[in-house]
């Protein structure tokens, strides 16, 4: 399969693994780029700048095309990670979620490619304008934070009609044929995060591996739940998609509770803190989307990234439909 996206980063699957902070590290987004898509680190608010230069060494060892996200309102407060993305000149940085527009210029100027994901038409025709070098269309069904307003495929539609930018498609695209549709429709690849969250390669906690198998298409949840407990500051329009569980069941729904600070809601923070430690699934985020209801076992990145390229085969039997 050949697309812009391919071409333009020497890919044999046009595929990018999402980065996904606490999950994506070097060692993922090598084996993902070592498989023929590209790589990606996810960088989060509270990430260590030691850690990001040992991710990135990680990554860069592997002598392939990689990646690096960064989350904008999070950049707006400190800078740090975004400097060290300057450093290191990956083949591509991902700016999404806040104000993307001060780091295009100074990325593009020391030869990094920049990606932004838009959850809206606005966001997208606003990112067109700053010069991003790719548009991620991000659905609401799409796992980790972002908007909750458009499902991937109508957004696709939408923003393929009306920008000139490449797009990838990003939100519930877990196997060949959610890849072999994006391609059919015009997106010049996928950006696929839950699929890889239960790879040996990922950092994910092996309970929430496990909780990410046994769930099914409706087990996921949209909310700011977790983000108040733990006194993260995104941007109220960016929630976070998770697994439905014990400590969601609980709270969806008594945001300004927790936001109060009552005794009940900073148990409910150290509940939560705890569950992490232990790894405790019952409390703790495990973000995913919808597409968890499609990851059926564990396994290496590479397997997964040669499920995806099977795209070729329904884009062929979709050929013949025309003859
Ligand atoms: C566990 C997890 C963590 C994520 N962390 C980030 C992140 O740090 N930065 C980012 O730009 N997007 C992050 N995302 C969102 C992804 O970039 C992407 O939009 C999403 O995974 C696509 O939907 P899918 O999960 O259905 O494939 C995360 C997603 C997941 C599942």
């Amino acid at each position: 399969m050949r697309t812009w996206l391919t071409e333009q980063f020497d890919l044999t699957v046009p595929v990018v693994s999402a980065p996904m902070a606490g999950v994506a590290g070097g060692r993922l987004a090598a084996a993902v780029s070592a498989a023929g898509a590209l790589g990606m680190i996810g960088v989060g608010s509270k990430s260590d700048p030691a850690w990001l230069d040992h991710q990135i060494d990680v990554a860069a060892a592997g002598e392939k095309p990689y990646g690096i996200g960064l989350m904008a309102w999070s950049l707006s407060r400190d800078a740090t990670p975004g400097m060290a993305v300057l450093k290191a000149r990956p083949d591509l940085v991902s700016i999404s979620f806040g104000d993307v527009e001060p780091w295009v210029a100074p990325m593009h100027d020391n030869g990094v490619a920049v990606a932004a994901q838009a959850g809206n038409l606005l966001e997208a025709f606003a990112l067109e304008d700053m010069g991003v070098d790719i548009i991620v269309v991000r659905g609401a069904e799409g796992g980790g934070h972002g908007r909750n307003e458009v499902a991937t495929l109508p957004l696709l539609q939408a923003v393929l009609d009306n920008v000139d930018v490449p797009v990838l498609a990003a939100g519930g695209i877990g196997t060949a044929r959610g890849l072999a549709a994006v391609l059919a429709a015009g997106a010049a690849g996928a950006w696929v995060g839950t699929a890889f969250t239960c790879c040996p390669e990922a950092d994910t906690f092996a309970a929430a591996q496990d909780a990410i198998v046994a769930a099914d298409l409706h087990d996921t949840t949209y909310g700011r739940i977790f983000d108040i407990v733990q006194h993260v500051p995104w941007p109220a329009e960016f929630g976070g998609r998770s697994l439905r569980n014990e400590f969601t069941a609980a709270w969806a729904g008594r945001e300004h509770e927790l936001e109060a600070g009552s005794a009940a809601a900073l148990a409910a923070g150290d509940q939560v803190a705890a569950a992490k430690v232990l790894g405790d699934t019952r409390y703790a985020p495990v973000y995913a989307g919808q597409s968890a209801g499609l990851v059926q076992s564990r396994r290496p990145a590479a397997e997964v990234v040669a499920d995806l390229a099977c795209a070729q085969e329904y884009l062929r039997a979709a050929a013949a439909l025309v003859g």
